[in-house]
């Protein structure tokens, strides 16, 4: 299989596995092409994407590329973020941001998160139908962010209005995502300055104070830091939040009490990662994937999708089995793996477990097949979720 192995088309994005399992058995290292004309490698296999993941000859810096790679064009201040770093500036950054993110104050966003899911069900309760990405699944990450970095509530509208044109801009106007960035830069500055004269009990704060040795980050760091901790956040949350919530309307036997809801959003995780395609690496050297020599330069995407559902891996990949052993790849492996996969599990656990108790009679407003979902390899999402509410 040559280019364009993904064919990016409406059945794709419907349902990715099929095309994934053939890729699997039958060129599990091969080149395709995205739909901006970029050559890149598909790397399909659990054992092949784990191991490459944790493997320092590819590289996430974009300067070890050979240029294909588009990608997103953000200010120079915002690209230089911990996902495009190597170590040892990756390593530097990251055991600083440890220092700041750390279980207790993601532990303590936990009755926010609650309050937050329980006000915006309060707010759809009487309507009989809503959309639960639009209404539920959108809002609530946004506002943990906020929470978590520190915004004030008067500026959250427009903080909110800003990351919705960055990561869904209007399709007649082209410059509005790049506009909408250069505000959120410009606001994150504002915000950093503040909180340096005023700190409070907020990652912000903690992320200024942090220190390692004589060691402390520089505004630019912060900035871009302070930008990625809401752009990682943010689109991948709502997509998990969307697609589980889809998962079990359609097999509602999947257990849901609270005891076992954490070992069943594993299973949604693992299903239907939201980063399905794109992790994103760089070879600084050949690299034998399966017998397949990638030369050095090109752009490997790790298609956590695929792997997540290798059968090597995973018996009866395609069935949602919570509790079943393996390790799925839906936060990432290695140095990069999510720094916030713990707030991410505790928001996914809230999110799923409060609309399904409010609403035990949960149900699809459309039929299944009506069910559309996002044209993007970036991010596995829905585009909507019509729910009558029971
Ligand atoms: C279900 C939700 C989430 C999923 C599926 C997810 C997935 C991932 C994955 C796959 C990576 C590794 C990317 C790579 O290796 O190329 C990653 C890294 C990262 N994520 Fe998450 N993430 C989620 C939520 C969050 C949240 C809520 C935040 C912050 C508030 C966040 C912040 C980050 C950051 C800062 C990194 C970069 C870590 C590094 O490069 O060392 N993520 N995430």
């Amino acid at each position: 299989m040559t280019a364009a192995a993904l064919p990016f088309s409406e059945a794709f994005f419907t349902d990715p596995h099929t095309v994934y399992q053939q890729l699997r058995d039958t060129a599990p290292a091969c080149r395709s092409e995205l739909p901006d004309g970029s050559p890149v490698w598909l790397v399909t296999r659990h054992a092949d994407v784990r191991r490459l993941l944790a493997d320092p000859r590819l590289s996430v810096d974009k300067s070890n590329g050979n240029g294909s790679w588009r990608g997103f064009s953000l200010p120079p201040a915002l690209d230089a973020n911990l996902l495009n770093m190597d170590p040892p500036h990756h390593t530097r950054i990251r055991t600083l941001v440890s220092r700041a993110f750390t279980p207790r104050r993601v532990e303590e966003l936990r009755p926010r998160i609650q309050r937050t899911a329980d006000a915006l069900l309060d707010r759809i309760a009487g309507q009989g139908e809503a959309d639960l990405v639009r209404d539920y699944a959108g809002p609530l990450p946004v506002t943990v962010i906020c929470d978590l970095l520190g915004v004030p509530e008067h500026d959250r509208t427009d903080f909110r209005s800003w990351t919705d044109t960055m990561l869904v801009p209007p399709p007649d106007d082209r410059s509005a995502a790049a506009r909408a960035v250069g505000a959120i830069h410009a606001y994150l500055r504002q915000l950093l300055a503040a909180k340096r004269t005023d700190p409070a009990d907020d990652l912000l704060s903690a992320l200024i104070a942090a220190r390692e040795n004589e060691d402390r980050l520089s505004e630019d760091e912060l900035t871009s830091l302070a930008f990625l901790l809401l752009f990682a956040g943010y689109e991948n949350t709502v997509h998990a939040i969307g697609t589980g919530l889809l998962t079990l309307l359609r097999q509602p036997d999947l257990p849901t009490d609270p005891t076992r809801l954490g070992s069943t959003i594993e299973e949604l995780l693992r299903l239907d990662p939201p980063a399905t395609v794109l992790l994103r690496r760089f070879t600084t050297e050949d690299v034998d994937v399966d017998g397949v020599v990638v030369p050095r330069g090109e752009t490997v995407l790790l298609v956590v999708g695929a792997a997540n559902r290798d059968p090597e891996a995973f018996p009866a990949p395609d069935e949602a089995a919570p509790g079943r052993a393996g390790n799925h790849l839906t936060f990432g492996h290695g140095i990069h793996y999510c720094v916030a996969a713990p707030l991410a599990r505790i928001e996914l656990e809230i999110a799923i477990g409060t609309a399904l108790r409010r609403f035990p009679g949960l149900r699809l407003a459309v039929p299944d097949s009506d069910l559309r979902w996002r044209p993007s390899f970036r991010a596995r999402g829905l585009v909507s979720l019509p729910v009558l509410l029971g």
